[in-house]
């Protein structure tokens, strides 16, 4: 029987409980300290359900050189995470069985975090033709993206909607017309005008999403939107909430924080997909958030190598790391601020992700009887990003020597600590 105390913590940042784990469930939570094997003293600090990200890169199997299933595994525990999403554009694409089954042991064998496979929607990412998304679905694959890149084709959509629904199983759109943003590096506006950069238009997310929206309107399913990034999009899934259309989306922790004014230094760390918009955006995405529109935050974490980042902001790659951040950014945007409470917190990093992929070990009250996946915050740790400090192995964050509050302190698997600060 293994044990593992934690007193003196306030579950939600609400009154404070002491707590007894045992064999990695809840067993007892009370008014006075618990004796046990292992012992965390919380110091009053906040406790939340494991955080759970739908949309993480972690590059393995093919580029193990920018992250790999271990190194992400440690980000994510280092951010808090219990559960995490593996996106499909990998080398290989995770398009067969046998990948996704080897991504879930992995993830297993190393044990900081349980790792999803996501499997690809279309063989090779090429937008051709479907993969076998029964044959994943037995294989660990609860979600299919083609993230990266999105499924153009009408036909090929409309089928693999049919085919989702057919098995359960989520699948989640990178909404990006490509004929739009051909040699597009940053959001089309007064921005990447003034500065010479092919814009990006919000058209080019909003004329997907609506598209797609219909068809779930039509042929069900459970259809999710990858890092939603316009305000157009926002009232595009409001829309479709109002007609009772089974819609999710998420929100990147950057498209909350910030917007293209950073393009002023050209730096490549910048560059992303969907690129960093307007304050009308960051806005309207806040006000989503708040209100369920949109229902969580996922990091979209993407490391990339300097040689792939330290270059003109039109050669960088697409893509930030996430995974240490996101925790302390939400808790700046929405309880610092006052907007919003732990509560909430729970809800869009933990509660709602593992609801919409059916995990039934996570999100759950903090109560007895519940699997213990943890998050222990320190909301006034005060610290300082720095890639070099990431736990990732790649430094590609564009939150360099930007100050925090919050971060995290512990985080639990089943009973177990994978990470303490
Ligand atoms: O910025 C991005 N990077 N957006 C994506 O959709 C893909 C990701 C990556 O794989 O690096």
């Amino acid at each position: 029987m293994t044990t593992l105390a934690i007193n003196n913590v306030r579950p939600y940042g609400e009154d404070t409980t002491n707590i007894l784990i045992r064999d990695g469930v809840i067993a007892e939570m009370g008014d006075s300290r618990f004796d046990a094997a292992d012992t965390i003293d919380a110091d009053g600090h906040v406790l939340l359900p494991g955080l759970v990200d739908m949309h993480v890169h972690l590059r393995e199997p093919g580029r193990e050189d920018t992250e790999t299933i271990a190194t992400g595994s440690d980000a994510a525990a280092k951010g808090g995470f219990t559960a995490v999403f593996t996106m499909a554009n990998t080398q290989p694409v995770i398009d067969q069985p046998f990948l996704a089954e080897a991504v879930w042991e992995k993830g297993q064998a190393y044990g900081k975090c349980d790792v999803y496979p996501v499997g690809s929607i279309t063989q090779g990412l090429e937008g051709k033709q479907l993969t076998e998304i029964g044959l994943l679905a037995r294989n660990h694959v609860r979600m299919f993206s083609d993230d990266g890149r999105c499924v153009n084709d009408p036909q090929l959509m409309r089928r693999a909607i049919e085919y989702a629904k057919a098995h359960d199983v989520v699948l989640a759109q990178h909404a990006e017309d490509h004929r739009m943003t051909e040699g597009a590096s940053a959001h089309e506006g007064a921005n990447a005008a003034r500065l010479g950069l092919r814009g990006w238009p919000r058209v080019a997310e909003e004329s997907i999403v609506a598209r797609d929206l219909i068809m779930t309107r039509d042929y069900g399913g459970r259809y999710h939107i990858c890092h939603a990034s316009t305000e157009g999009t926002v009232a595009l899934l409001r829309w479709a909430k109002e007609q009772g259309i089974e819609a999710t989306a998420e929100v990147t922790p950057h498209h909350l924080l910030l917007t293209d004014a950073k393009l002023e230094t050209y730096d490549g760390l910048f560059r992303v997909n969907p690129p960093l918009r307007e304050d009308r955006d960051t806005i309207a995405l806040r006000d989503a958030l708040l209100d369920g529109t949109i229902d969580v935050i996922a990091t979209d974490h993407a490391p990339h190598g300097s040689e792939d980042k330290c270059v003109e902001f039109e050669h960088a790659k697409p893509g930030m790391l996430g995974l240490e951040t996101s925790l302390s950014i939400v808790a700046q945007v929405f309880v610092e601020s006052g907007l919003a409470d732990w509560r909430f917190v729970a809800r869009v990093m933990s509660e709602r992700p593992a609801e919409i992929l059916g995990l039934s070990d996570q999100g759950r009250p903090i109560a007895v009887g519940e699997p213990a996946n943890l998050t222990l915050v320190d909301p006034d740790a005060g610290w300082t990003a720095h890639g070099a400090d990431m736990a990732s192995k790649a430094n590609n964050t564009p939150y360099e020597n930007m100050n925090f509050n919050a971060c995290v302190s512990a985080t639990i698997l089943r009973g177990r600590p994978t990470f303490q600060r």
